[in-house]
Formats: C-alpha cells, structure tokens, sequence
C-alpha cells in the first residue's frame, strides 16, 4: 500500500500530524522558546501545523518535510517558512543556528531518539530549546493490540525509559484521551470519506483494508485506560 498517499488523504483535515490539541501546542511553543524573530528548525514538519503557530507568533521557520503534498499545503504559509522539500540532511544544516528545533513524531527521520537529539544539540544555538515528541506505551500492549498496529512490544518504550533517554528535560506532557480520540477519530472519518467519493480509486480496496483495521484501533483507543 502507498502509506504517504494514506497518510496525506487521511490528515486531510487535521491541524497536526500528532495528537495534539492547538492551544496545548501554543503553549508547547511558548515554553520552547518560540518568540518574535525566534529561528525555528522543524524536522518531519508534516503539513506545517507547528510552523504554521510560530509565524503567528513572528518566528522564522526551517521546514524539513519529503512528502511534497505536505510542503505543497504547507507553503500557504508564506515567506517566514522556509521549506526543504526532502529528508532531513545534516549537511544542510550549520551548527549552532536555531533557538528552537522542533522534532515532532519524526525522530525516525534523524535514525532514532538517541541520534535526534545529537543532532539537535548540534544544529541548536547554546540556550536554545527543543520540542520533542515521541510514542510510548502507556501499559505493556497487548498481543491484538498489536496486531492491529503491525507493531512490535520493542518498537515503543515506557514514558519512565523514554524520560531517561532524555536529557535536561524542562517540562513534559502527554497527548489526552480526547486528543488521541479527536485524531484517530477524524483520521478514520476523512479517509472513509474519501473512499466514498472514490470507489473506483486503485488505491481504494487497499485503503478500505487499511480504515478497517483502524476503526478497531479505535475501538482499542476508546478502552485504553
Ligand atoms: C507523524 S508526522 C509529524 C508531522 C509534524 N511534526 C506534526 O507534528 O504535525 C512525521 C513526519 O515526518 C516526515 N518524515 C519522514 N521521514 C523524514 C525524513 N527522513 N526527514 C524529514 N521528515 C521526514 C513524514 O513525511 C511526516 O510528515
């Protein structure tokens, strides 16, 4: 199955590629740095959900995003979001420039947590601040769980191994119930709206496969703890 096609039709409606309510990542911004003329990198910046506050707030944005539906939505943005359209490339990146990088749900862009935030004290400026977000499990998962996901139990770790990965942690928050709801529950609904209205779309019987096995994540989802 084409996933960045799924994907790109599925966040059609969203604000964030995360879980994430937008007045929690206002604050989220403000407490990493993100101030008027503030230079923001943002690595696996999806659509520009996050670029897209800290313009609001007078920042000038890096935007590493590869999927050119994304960067084509996501220069609405104007001037103040810089957007290179490929992978993440350490080599286009200057040491020591950014007060705030930004490392959202793509950690597997830099190769992993460990090497992300290597190269986030690299590329920061000394003082600067990171945003980062990453999965983990709230419990062991169990086996339909996973299953439905295609995941394995190793794949993710615990919030407290997470944490220790982690240096100089500031301030640390995780996705609600409602946000997690909100976003798998409007994933589900645009994709199988757009399946509606394209039944005869190649991608279509592989897709529907696909938004079934979600609807019962969601159902996962909804009796999580
Ligand atoms: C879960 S989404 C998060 C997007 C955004 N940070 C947000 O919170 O809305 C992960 C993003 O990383 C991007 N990505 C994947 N591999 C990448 C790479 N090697 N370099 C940069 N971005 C990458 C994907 O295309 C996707 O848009």
């Amino acid at each position: 199955m084409d996933r960045r096609r799924f994907s790109t039709i599925a966040h059609a409606r969203h604000e964030f590629a995360v879980p994430i309510a937008s007045d929690r990542a206002h604050e989220l911004l403000r407490v990493a740095g993100v101030r008027p003329g503030a230079r923001v990198l943002d690595i696996g910046a999806g659509f520009g959900g996050w670029a897209a506050l800290a313009v609001e707030v007078g920042a000038e944005v890096v935007a590493f995003e590869p999927n050119p539906e994304f960067v084509e939505r996501g220069r609405a943005l104007g001037p103040r979001v810089k957007w290179m359209d490929c992978d993440y490339d350490t080599e286009l990146v200057a040491n020591g420039i950014f007060d705030t990088v930004l490392l959202i749900g793509s950690s597997h862009a830099l190769g992993g947590l460990a090497a992300g935030l290597h190269e986030i004290d690299r590329v920061l400026k000394s003082g600067g601040r990171a945003l980062v977000g990453d999965g983990y499990w709230q419990r062991d998962p169990d086996p339909a769980y996973l299953d439905v996901l295609g995941a394995t139990p190793d794949e993710l770790p615990h919030l407290t191994n997470l944490c220790e990965r982690v240096p100089r942690i500031a301030y640390l928050t995780t996705s609600t119930t409602t946000e997690w709801d909100h976003y798998e529950g409007l994933y589900r609904s645009t994709i199988l709206a757009w399946l509606a209205d394209n039944p005869t779309d190649p991608d279509a019987e592989e897709f529907v496969v696909t938004a079934i096995g979600g609807s019962r994540r969601i159902c996962v989802t909804v009796a999580r703890p």
